[in-house]
């Protein structure tokens, strides 16, 4: 019921009458005007209007999440969010996407969660994720033949771009400085501060004889978060606290998916990172930066200068000069997210 009111306040452009809600869904009028007051609890901004009905009058401040915004703002996409599910809360949504694709759901299938019990980070670690105004959600890819098993790790670098490109396009502070630390943590740096982590990305891909079966993009994003745990305090933070304002997670969920839509598309034609190679090493924050690299051969310590075609980390060593391209593995670097 109240799905079916913000459905039509949605599609209105402008007041829609307590009359007209009445008979459309056949209740009566306090049934409405409790649905109403359900909606403005859930942060809906809507007028009441004496002799003129209901508005949903739209504030980009105004945080909104929910089946029917979704699937009004991933509408225009092409495929990216065709289906879109959300839950309030779920075990992990990449864990739902794999599910999904054994139902045969299509590449594109989007699960969008509040909050997620079991939520799964890089390196088999737990990614925290209550209901505290963040977003957890992960993407079905099914690429077939057009992605060897060996490029799909270059998804990630895609999905940090979009989400880079997304929060760009948000009207934040001038102070603010949004980069990639590679290969795909998002970070910010408030008035020149250090960069803190608010955005990872968990890909994951599962294999059927030599083929990909299908890949999943899981994107977990801090945004309106207002209290970080204080054992991540140094390195995590929330683009609520950096930007000092509330922004809303479908406007930035559909933003963030149609730049990704795109720049797949560009990478599997290219069938690497060369047409978004330019804009990554722009966000890169590590570039030109001193990074240490914990290679199991030995350590070494060195200048990163940008990233290869395939994703990997170049970096010039100190010690001999030469130019190394780092593709797994744990890469710490100076000044950025606690490392000094
Ligand atoms: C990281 O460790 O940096 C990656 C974290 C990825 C978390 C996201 S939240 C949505 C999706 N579902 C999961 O269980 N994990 C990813």
């Amino acid at each position: 019921m109240k799905e079916k009111i913000l459905k039509i306040l949605l599609e209105a452009d402008d007041f829609v009458s307590g009359q007209k809600l009445c008979e459309e869904l056949q209740v009566s009028r306090t049934a409405v005007w409790k649905a109403i007051r359900r909606l403005q609890e859930d942060g809906y901004r809507i007028e009441a209007v004496t002799n003129k009905g209901y508005r949903l009058t739209h504030s980009s401040e105004a945080d909104v999440l929910g089946q029917v915004e979704l699937e009004r703002a991933l509408e225009p996409l092409s495929w990216a969010g065709h289906p879109v599910i959300f839950k309030a809360q779920t075990g992990s949504t990449n864990e739902d996407i794999f599910a999904l694709s054994e139902q045969e759901y299509p590449q594109g299938t989007l699960v969008a969660a509040a909050a997620q019990t079991r939520g799964k980070g890089r390196r088999g670690r737990t990614w925290i994720s209550p209901e505290n105004g963040n977003i957890y959600m992960s993407l079905l890819l099914k690429p077939g033949n057009d992605l060897q098993p060996v490029q799909a790790p270059m998804t990630t670098l895609v999905a940090a771009l979009a989400v880079y490109k997304a929060l760009l396009e948000l009207d934040l502070p001038e102070t603010l400085r949004i980069g990639i630390k590679w290969p795909n943590d998002v970070v910010v740096s408030k008035e020149g501060g250090e960069f803190k982590k608010i955005c990872g990305i968990l890909t994951e891909m599962r294999m059927e004889e030599m083929e990909i079966r299908d890949v999943v993009v899981g994107i977990g994003l801090n945004i309106n978060q207002t209290q970080i745990p204080e054992e991540v305090i140094s390195s995590a933070t929330s683009l609520k606290i950096a930007a000092d304002r509330t922004i809303c997670r479908t406007e930035l969920t559909a933003a963030l998916w149609r730049h990704f839509e795109e720049d797949y598309e560009a990478f599997l034609s290219a069938g690497d990172l060369s047409p978004l190679r330019e804009t990554y090493e722009g966000a890169l924050v590590n570039r030109n930066r001193e990074v240490r690299v914990l290679d199991p051969a030995g350590e070494y310590s060195g200048t990163a200068k940008g990233i290869t075609e395939a994703g990997e980390l170049i970096v010039i060593r100190n010690d001999d000069g030469k130019e190394m391209h780092i593709g797994a593995g744990e890469v710490s670097v100076r000044g950025v997210m606690g490392y000094c």
